[in-house]
């Protein structure tokens, strides 16, 4: 796993956004997989600045890490209205490229097996990008979910959905389930990048990066992908133990490692 931890999260996106663009450059059909929440939107603020400067996303494909359950996809929090408003549209991404999986069918069940399949028919994902709760879920992968998990519906834990209430008129707004992309679709990416800044993040942090692997901590299943980074700020690094050595690798990295 690769750690890279920088000043704070405008540099954390700037970062995120520079390893996002060179695979565009070298794959213009790239297929990327989408987070929302609060962390990854230094990436996408950095992204928009890079198709300001002229790179093109208007080829790449993307796929929703996660949904809610049972609020109108009109609804400005269903996370198909995030994806539209925070990258399909600001990145000049085709909304005929962007899947996001169907919270409102009556037949749930079929829903999430049919967005694996959309998965694999678009050859897979190439990066996904990731946050990660103050409990460890990645997506809406909580706590104890497998590691083999596919894309399936999840009842969200208590504490998620007090996290979330921050973007709905009222707790008792946040939908209870979801769909998201199980920890073992998530794996299948060929590439993983993590963002997390402050510090409300660093026990996450440490638990995914430094802790045991365990499904009590789903970000955990990073440390089983073969090509993860995670980039964080100085306050969501604060806990690790081994940051004199991951800025020292990240200062020695050979020159074809480094992406700016
Ligand atoms: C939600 C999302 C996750 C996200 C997490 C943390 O649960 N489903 O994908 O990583 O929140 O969000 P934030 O980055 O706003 O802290």
């Amino acid at each position: 796993m690769e750690i890279l931890i920088l000043t704070d999260a405008q540099a954390v996106g700037r970062q995120a956004a520079a390893i996002v663009a060179k695979l565009v450059e070298r794959n213009p059909e790239a297929v990327l997989g989408l987070a929302t929440g609060a962390s990854p939107q230094g990436l996408y603020a950095a992204l928009a600045d890079r198709v300001d400067a002229g790179l093109d996303l208007s080829k790449v494909a993307g796929f929703a890490l996660d949904e809610y359950v049972g609020i109108p996809r009109e609804h400005p929090e269903s996370y198909a209205q995030v994806i539209d408003r925070d990258v399909t549209r600001p990145l000049g991404l085709d909304p005929r490229r962007v899947h996001v999986p169907d919270g409102r069918t009556a037949d749930l069940e079929a829903a999430t097996a049919a967005y694996d399949r959309e998965i694999r028919a678009a050859g897979g994902i190439d990066l996904q990008i990731l946050g990660i709760g103050e409990n460890g879920h990645i997506g809406f992968n909580e706590p104890t979910s497998s590691f083999a998990s596919r894309t399936r519906v999840k009842t969200l834990a208590p504490s998620t959905r007090a996290a979330n209430a921050r973007f709905f008129a009222r707790p008792e707004d946040v939908p209870t389930h979801c769909l998201t992309q199980g920890l073992g679709t998530i794996l299948e990416a060929r590439q993983l990048v993590l963002v997390a800044t402050g510090q409300s993040k660093a026990p996450a942090i440490a638990a995914a990066v430094e802790g045991p692997l365990t499904s009590m901590v789903p970000g955990s299943a990073l440390q089983l992908h073969a090509r993860a980074t995670v980039i964080v700020d100085e306050a969501a690094a604060s806990l690790l133990t081994l940051t004199d050595y991951y800025r020292y690798t990240a200062d020695n990295r050979p020159v074809w490692q480094v992406v700016d």
